[in-house]
């Protein structure tokens, strides 16, 4: 009897590398890294319970967060599987304020630079629900040794690859070269990534819409105005809308990805740019959510892939997923 495994994300990596007959093989070699570094956090995350490493670390991060033991674990394990490899010039996450040097002792001229958002969704660690991991690829395009600023602040359409993990009911590791995106779950038998949703496409018009309504108090008469189109009664446009909101973007955001639907996280009086980070969180998931047939805009109705990155921390409005709601919300916000 012969078992078929599936096709490995090792695999579907090669075959892309394939595509780019003058690939020198270092950006597979840097994805296969980053993903057992992914796999390293899955590990972690799912027996979090057991081990002393729930709850609050007493640190706050450059954003004035709370951070979690898990996010510092995250945070750690990915650039320490990343920085001796030789392909990257440098790091960005959230947790850390500056960009992360390659330390002197490790290999130097990396030609890609890699942003991450360790772990999305942190206030849903200790209570057992979907959270994720983010990143993004770009190619180092200053001449200096090291890597400088110019490298990380690219606008979105000079992305090479984006993707995310979620720990959820199972793992899921989502990404996309360019060439179309594909899911892949973890097989906890092998430990391996097996392509489970090839070629993935967001439904071109969903049946759910995504906010944090508690903050309506503080939204302005344009948020209510998108808000209440989704909730309206209209049969032939299948409304209204259900509401689902996790709390954790990745998961929100693979969830609207399978089913169609859209998320939003408008400004508001307590976040004028809003809450959510443009490079690490909205670029990446922008990237994945076109390169699907869905669209990402902000509250000015900006391609979240065109804004103009001018700090690594930047915030921004987001509004992403199905094509045709995306439409829909950059008319209401006109
Ligand atoms: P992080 O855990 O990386 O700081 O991100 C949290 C983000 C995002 O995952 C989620 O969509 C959003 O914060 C939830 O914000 P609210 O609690 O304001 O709804
Ligand atoms: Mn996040
Ligand atoms: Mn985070």
């Amino acid at each position: 009897m012969t078992t078929r495994l599936g096709t490995t994300i090792t695999k579907k990596i090669m075959e892309e590398q394939r595509q780019f007959p003058k690939a020198t093989g270092d950006f597979s070699g840097m994805l296969y890294e980053l993903v057992v570094g992914l796999k390293v956090i899955a590990y972690e995350v799912n027996k979090a319970g057991l081990m002393s490493i729930l709850g609050q670390a007493g640190s706050t991060n450059i954003q004035g967060e709370v951070q979690q033991k898990l996010d510092i674990f995250a945070n750690t394990t990915l650039i320490h599987k990343m920085d001796h490899t030789g392909y990257l010039c440098g790091m960005a996450s959230e947790e850390v304020d500056d960009i992360i040097e390659i330390p002197d002792r490790h290999p130097q001229g990396g030609k890609y630079v890699l942003l991450f958002d360790p772990l999305d969704g942190s206030s849903n660690i200790d209570v057992n629900v979907s959270i994720g991991t983010i990143f993004a690829v770009y190619r180092k395009i200053s001449d200096h040794p090291k890597c400088t600023m110019e490298d990380f602040l690219q606008p979105g359409t000079q992305l090479l690859a984006a993707g995310y993990a979620v720990y959820g009911s199972s793992t899921m590791f989502v990404y996309t070269t360019g060439l179309g995106v594909h899911g892949f779950t973890l097989d906890p038998g092998v430990g391996e990534f097996i392509l489970s949703h090839p070629n993935m496409k967001s439904p071109d018009k969903g049946g759910i819409y995504s906010i944090n309504e508690g903050n309506s108090i503080n939204w302005d008469a344009k948020t209510h105005k998108v808000v209440e189109h989704f909730k309206a009664n209209d049969k032939t446009d299948g409304r209204p809308y259900s509401g689902r909101y996790i709390g954790s973007l990745v998961a929100d955001f693979h969830r609207n990805l399978l089913k169609g639907g859209i998320f939003m996280y408008p400004p508001d009086k307590k976040s004028p740019n809003g809450k959510l980070r443009l490079m690490y969180e909205a670029i990446p998931l922008a990237f994945i959510a076109e390169q699907a047939g869905g669209m990402a805009i902000d509250a000015t109705g900006r391609r979240i892939l065109e804004i103009p990155p001018k700090e690594l921390h930047q915030r921004t409005s987001l509004y992403i997923g199905s094509r045709q709601d995306v439409e829909t919300v950059r008319k209401l916000l006109g």
